[in-house]
């Protein structure tokens, strides 16, 4: 009896490694609404709002309004274009750049995940994916359409397009509002989640050999020494690497620290008198510089941005809301330096509490380097079929 119910165990052991191993990246979308229970080791299962449904129609509209550069003011911009799957949802630039070349003032996360975030953006502007999804369309250095309606009036005008939002909402054209196509894209960025790095294989699996020494050396300095843990969080059973919360790790701020009462003042003028805050940030990178501010309008939280996951962040260079910042070894400098990219400079006045300088010698900061690459989850780097339709 005993070695039956080992013999189960092994078996399920197994059954599940090999889920976990073989289990398609973003592939994982039409047909597949199983991906909301993911078994990818390190993460819980994605939320979806009570309001907005998986299905696998669903996802597939929102994969191709995703990719469709129609939906821009000069028919070069989709979302793919800065979240692109073949750079871990990115873009590889600083800063962004939408229609006609114009650029953006911050770098463009990943997507990747972004379903487990509590806000978006980095300075959290935007509660949920639906909400999000809606401002880059109408973005003056993004897509660069005037209005929603315009959004509407493209898709109006295709009736394949037509067909698949009757058949998904059940709307007919007249009635199809942006908040449709806002939930078609947030249902396939749902399916967008990585997990089972050789991280998660090691700690959540106990497999002493899924990292290599350095590896091991680099995590014990993240949640020792580094302190790196206590934002870029590790639980029990899983880990997103974010707390979903802001701070001033001291990035961009140095520059702007004279103009401070000017941004201020001029920013909570423009705010009252109801100006588009998305646009403001995007397309000032002074403002830019305010962060959670310009949501909270609570000065301490001056510069303060939210954590950003870890996870395949080796791909997503270059690094911070300003991507200023091309190696993550000059990531670890900045923060053994106690949040100044130069040691000699005077940290800002807003930084957080949790920003000290570390002491760690230049191998340990190679360690917490090469500990990052052990955040790849596999098949990162394969174009998918959604990268076909691009
Ligand atoms: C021109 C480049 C560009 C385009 C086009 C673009 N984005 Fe982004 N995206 C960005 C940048 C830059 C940010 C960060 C802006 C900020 O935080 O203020 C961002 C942020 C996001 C975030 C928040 C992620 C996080 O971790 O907070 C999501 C989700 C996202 N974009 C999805 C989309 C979708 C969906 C579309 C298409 C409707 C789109 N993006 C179009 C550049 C772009
Ligand atoms: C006080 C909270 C806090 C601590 C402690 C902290 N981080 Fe961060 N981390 C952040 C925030 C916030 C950002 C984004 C800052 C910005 O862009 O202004 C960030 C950005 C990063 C990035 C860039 C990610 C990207 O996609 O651009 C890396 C890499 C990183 N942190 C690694 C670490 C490591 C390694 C440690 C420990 C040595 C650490 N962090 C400690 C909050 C923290």
């Amino acid at each position: 009896m005993r070695y039956i119910a080992l013999l189960t165990l092994v078996l399920v052991a197994l059954f599940a490694y090999k889920q976990a191993e073989t289990y398609p990246l973003v592939e994982a979308k039409a047909g597949q609404s199983s991906v909301l229970n993911n078994n990818l080791l390190g993460l819980p299962p994605v939320p979806i709002p009570a309001n907005n449904p998986q299905s696998p129609d669903k996802i597939a509209l929102g994969d191709k309004l995703f990719h469709d550069k129609r939906l821009s003011v000069d028919g070069t911009v989709s979302c793919a274009n800065c979240h692109n799957e073949t750079r871990a949802f990115t873009d590889g630039l600083p800063v962004s750049v939408g229609h006609h070349g114009l650029t953006g003032t911050r770098n463009a996360p990943t997507v990747l995940n972004a379903a487990y975030n509590s806000s978006q953006f980095w300075d959290g502007r935007e509660p949920d994916l639906e909400g999000q999804a809606k401002q880059p369309l109408i973005n003056p250095v993004e897509h660069g359409l005037a209005d929603h309606k315009q959004v509407i009036d493209i898709i109006r005008a295709d009736p394949e397009y037509l067909a698949r939002f009757k058949s998904v909402f059940k709307v007919d054209a007249k009635k199809l509002t942006i908040d449709h196509v806002a939930k078609a894209i947030a249902s396939f960025e749902r399916t967008l989640v990585t997990g089972n790095s050789p991280f998660d294989r090691y700690y959540f699996q106990g497999r002493t050999d899924a990292m290599t020494a350095a590896q091991i050396r680099g995590f014990q300095l993240f949640i020792g020494q580094g302190r790196c843990v206590s934002c870029h969080t590790i639980e029990q059973d899983r880990a997103l690497f974010t707390d979903g919360r802001f701070h001033n790790i001291g990035i961009g701020i140095n520059k702007v620290q004279q103009d401070i009462p000017r941004l201020v003042q001029a920013f909570l003028e423009a705010k009252t008198k109801g100006d588009n805050v998305d646009a403001m940030v995007l397309t000032d990178k002074k403002t830019s510089e305010l962060g959670r501010f310009a949501v909270t309008d609570e000065l301490r939280q001056i510069g303060a941005f939210k954590t950003p996951t870890l996870r395949n962040v080796e791909l997503t260079g270059p690094y911070m809301h300003d991507g200023s910042l091309k190696t993550l070894k000059e990531v670890m400098i900045h923060y053994n330096n106690g949040g100044v990219n130069d040691a000699k400079d005077p940290v800002n006045d807003f930084l957080s509490g949790g920003i000290r300088p570390l002491n760690l010698t230049d191998p340990q900061l190679d360690d917490l380097v090469a500990f990052m690459s052990a955040l790849n989850s596999s098949r990162i780097n394969y174009p998918t079929s959604a990268q076909a339709a691009n």
